[in-house]
C-alpha cells in the first residue's frame, strides 16, 4: 500500500474572474519510508501540489490518497484530524505561533491529540534539535535557524507517518540550511518517516531516493 496516491490532480486558481489552472493531471504514488523530492522553477506549482497532498487545499479534480484514505471526500475538520493523525509539515517562513514560546509550539500538535506528557516530550524534542535551553524563548527571540530547527522538533512531535517539506532551508543561509538538513534527515532516517521534500536546489534533492521534475504544472518525468 502507498503511503501517498496521487491521480490525475489539477488544480485551477478562480480570481478576478479568470481561471489559472496551475496543476495538469499530475499522478505518482510514495511508498511508505520512501525519500522524494519536488523539484522545480518558481511558479511551478509546488507548494500547490503540496498543500493538496497534505490535505491543507482541496483539488479542481483528480484524487489524493494518504494512508489509504481519500482526501477530496472529506471535509475541513475531517481532513485537519487525518493531518494531526499522519502528517508533519516544515515551512520555509517555519510559520510558528508567535504568541507562543518554542516549547509551547512545539506542544501544540501533542495537545491537539490530547497526549499526556505533552511538556516532557515537547522538552526532549528540543533537546534532540539542540534547543533545550531556549524552550522559554518567543520565535522573535530565536534566529532563522534556530525556528525551523523548533518547527522540526514540532513536525516530528507527532510521530508523522509522511513529512513534507516545503523549501525549509530557502530562508537561511548555506551553514545554517545544512544543519538543518542534516538534522531533518537524521530525524527522519530514526523515526522512518517518509519525506517529501519541495527544493530548487539539486544537490539537496540528491539526498532522496526519488525526483520528480515539475514544470508549468506538469511532471516531466516520474
Ligand atoms: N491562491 C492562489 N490564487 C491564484 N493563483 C495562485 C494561488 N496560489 C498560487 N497561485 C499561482 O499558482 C502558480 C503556482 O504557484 P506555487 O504552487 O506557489 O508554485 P511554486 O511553489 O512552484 O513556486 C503561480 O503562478 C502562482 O502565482
Ligand atoms: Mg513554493
Amino acid at each position: 500500500m502507498s503511503i501517498l496516491r496521487v491521480e490525475d490532480l489539477t488544480r485551477t486558481y478562480s480570481s478576478g474572474g479568470r481561471d489559472l489552472t496551475v496543476l495538469h493531471g499530475v499522478s505518482f504514488a510514495i511508498e511508505p519510508g520512501d525519500t522524494f523530492s519536488i523539484v522545480g522553477p518558481s511558479g511551478s506549482g509546488k507548494t500547490t501540489l503540496l498543500g493538496l497532498c497534505a490535505g491543507l487545499d482541496r483539488a479542481t479534480s483528480g484524487s489524493v490518497y494518504l494512508n489509504d484514505i481519500r482526501l477530496d471526500t472529506l471535509n475541513e475538520d475531517q481532513r485537519a484530524a487525518i493531518r494531526n493523525q499522519y502528517v508533519g509539515f516544515i515551512f520555509q517562513n517555519f510559520q510558528l505561533l508567535p504568541t507562543l514560546t518554542a516549547l509551547e509550539n512545539v506542544m501544540v500538535p501533542l495537545e491537539l491529540r490530547g497526549e499526556k506528557g505533552a511538556k516532557q516530550t515537547a522538552q526532549s524534542l528540543l533537546e534532540r534539535v539542540g534547543l533545550g535551553q531556549r524552550g522559554h524563548h518567543y520565535p522573535t527571540q530565536l534566529s532563522g535557524g534556530e525556528q525551523q530547527r523548533v518547527s522540526l522538533a514540532r513536525a516530528f512531535a507527532n510521530r508523522p507517518k509522511i513529512l513534507f517539506a516545503d523549501e525549509p532551508t530557502g530562508n537561511l543561509d548555506t551553514d545554517t540550511s545544512a544543519t538543518v538538513i542534516d538534522l531533518l534527515f537524521e530525524l527522519n532516517r530514526e523515526a522512518g518517516t517518509t519525506l517529501v521534500l519541495v527544493t530548487h536546489d539539486l544537490d539537496l534533492a540528491a539526498k532522496t531516493n526519488r525526483i520528480i521534475r515539475i514544470k508549468g504544472g506538469t511532471m516531466a518525468n516520474g
